[in-house]
């Protein structure tokens, strides 16, 4: 391996969401950022920037627009033109963009529940309804799967039911989902008039080989139903500069999220621009350095929590960095996410922010040196001893 994931760096009092949150004796797991530096190639990019010393406000570069075709095309056989991309500053920007720009006031929207927790409030932000199908658990024995209910996913939809926000590789189950689902769940919204928004911000951190395919490369027919959210920014650990774009291969659909842009929505930042193009020109052999620790990392905490704390069943994800632990039978009382904050000091996210289906879970975040994954591990370890 070229690059060193394993060092630790400090990141208390840098103004990070996960690090100053809560109490400095609190090792954070939850916030879905790495505690990793981005690639050096992206933070010479950045430094040449900031050596030229002027912020004025950015316009994406064509450069830009055409390296993401190209991978588009490389990575995914999906032939997409610079004019079908839309820069956004973030992707929650986006998915709320996208309620805004297809629904009216009393639109249904459909999410697969447990799900990341904006797209939970996306809906009602527009003024919108939110509508969900739970995803099946697959009971694994020691650890838990998820798998789609087309039943349940059908029978969510009505006749108000404008728009589906799918969650590709999904958070927090970790699944990245065959083409053989994404057809019948694209074959499903078809029949029922529904819009796809499939957000794939986590399109790039596959473990173990697993290869990703787009919804919208599927075929023609559901890229003309389908806006696609894509960003550099987890692959590369670059969150805070803003930097993402959507594709949309309809040209009516295109049109509608550009008026509901226009006004609200800010240009991407220079920085986050200058760090993207450097991301995608130059990062991949650091991003498949990076697959590799995490798939380490993965087996790593599967293991530990199958031997050491075997009465949480976690995922054992085959993307993002975001395992999923099921406390149900640990005999914790109170809420797990409360109880692990208390009593091991170490923060996860709280499952009940994923929806009901969440309740009883936490989300542990494993984009992080191997040294504070296990620190995280034996303080849940030290807690659990008191259940
Ligand atoms: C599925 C998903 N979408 C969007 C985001 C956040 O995107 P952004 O930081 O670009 O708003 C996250 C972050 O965890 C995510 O998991």
């Amino acid at each position: 391996m070229t690059y060193n994931f394993d060092q630790e760096i400090s990141r208390t009092k840098t103004g990070s969401i996960k690090w100053d949150w809560f109490g400095d004796d609190v090792l954070p797991m939850w916030v879905a950022d790495m505690d990793f530096q981005a690639p050096p190639q992206v933070l010479n990019a950045l430094q040449s920037h900031v050596t030229h010393g002027i912020f004025g406000y950015g316009v994406p570069q064509k450069a830009l627009s055409e390296t993401i075709c190209a991978r588009m095309a490389d990575q995914y056989n999906w032939q997409v033109t610079p004019e079908q991309i839309v820069f956004l500053p973030g992707l929650v920007c986006g998915v709320n963009l996208v309620c805004r720009a297809y629904g009216e006031p009393s639109s249904g929207v459909l999410v697969q529940t447990p799900i990341y927790p904006p797209f939970l409030s996306a809906p009602s932000n527009q003024g919108q309804v939110l509508q969900t199908a739970d995803l099946a658990l697959v009971d694994k024995g020691a650890t838990i799967g998820y798998e789609i209910d087309f039943a349940a996913f059908e029978a969510a939809i009505t006749k108000q039911t404008k728009l589906f926000i799918l969650c590709h590789p999904h958070n927090p189950t970790g699944v990245s989902y065959s083409v053989d689902d994404l057809t019948r769940m694209a074959e499903i919204c078809a029949r029922h008039g529904v819009i796809i928004c499939s957000d794939e911000i986590h399109c790039d951190l596959l473990l173990d080989g697993t290869s990703h395919v787009p919804m919208a490369a599927v075929s023609p027919e559901i890229s003309q139903n389908c806006i696609t959210l894509m960003a550099p920014s987890k692959t590369f650990n670059i969150p805070g500069l803003g930097c993402s774009f959507a594709i949309v291969q309809n040209p009516d659909l295109l049109t509608q999220l550009n008026q509901a842009r226009d006004g609200i929505v800010p240009w991407v930042n220079v920085l986050g621009l200058t760090a993207a193009q450097a991301a995608y020109d130059e990062c991949d052999p650091w991003l498949a350095d990076l697959r590799d620790y995490l798939t380490a990392n993965r087996n790593f905490l599967t293991s530990y929590i199958t031997e050491k704390l075997p009465s949480l069943r976690p995922t054992h994800p085959n993307a993002t960095y975001l395992t999923w632990i099921d406390c149900r039978q640990s005999g914790i009382e109170d809420n797990p996410h409360k109880f692990f904050l208390e009593h091991g000091k170490v923060a996860l996210n709280d499952g009940t922010a994923f929806g009901k289906a969440g309740e009883g879970f936490v989300r542990l975040n494993f984009g992080c040196p191997r040294s504070q994954l296990e620190e995280a591990l034996d303080r849940m370890q030290t807690a659990l001893k008191i259940v």
